[in-house]
C-alpha cells in the first residue's frame, strides 16, 4: 500500500501494489477519461508523473507504442491504464487537454 497523490486537486488515496493508476484514479472519485476501457488503445488516460516514476514498473511495449502517437507526451507520460501502483509514494497530474 502507497499514497497516490493526484494533481491538480491534491487528493491522496492509499493504493493496493499492483493496482492500475486508472482504477485506483477513478476509485478516489476524480475523473479521467477511459474511452477504450483499459486497452492501451484510445490515450486518453495519458497523465504525467511528478514524482516517484522511478518506482514504477516500466513501460511495456503496448504502452509505448500508444504514447508514440499522442500529442503533448513527455518523459513524464504514462497511460493510467497500464501502469499498476508500486510500494512508493507517487504523485500524478492529470492533463485538461484530453
Ligand atoms: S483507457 Fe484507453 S489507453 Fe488507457
Amino acid at each position: 500500500m502507497a499514497q497516490l497523490t493526484i494533481q491538480p486537486s491534491g487528493k491522496a488515496v492509499d493504493v493496493i501494489a499492483g493496482t492500475t493508476l486508472l482504477s485506483a484514479i477513478l476509485a478516489s472519485g476524480e475523473s479521467i477519461p477511459h474511452k477504450c476501457d483499459g486497452k492501451a488503445q484510445c490515450g486518453s488516460c495519458h497523465i504525467f508523473i511528478q514524482e516517484g516514476r522511478k518506482t514504477l514498473p516500466r513501460i511495456q511495449k503496448l504502452e509505448n507504442e500508444k504514447l508514440d502517437t499522442l500529442v503533448g507526451v513527455s518523459s513524464k507520460s504514462r497511460l493510467a491504464c497500464q501502469t499498476l501502483m508500486g510500494e512508493e509514494p507517487v504523485t500524478i497530474e492529470l492533463l485538461s487537454f484530453v
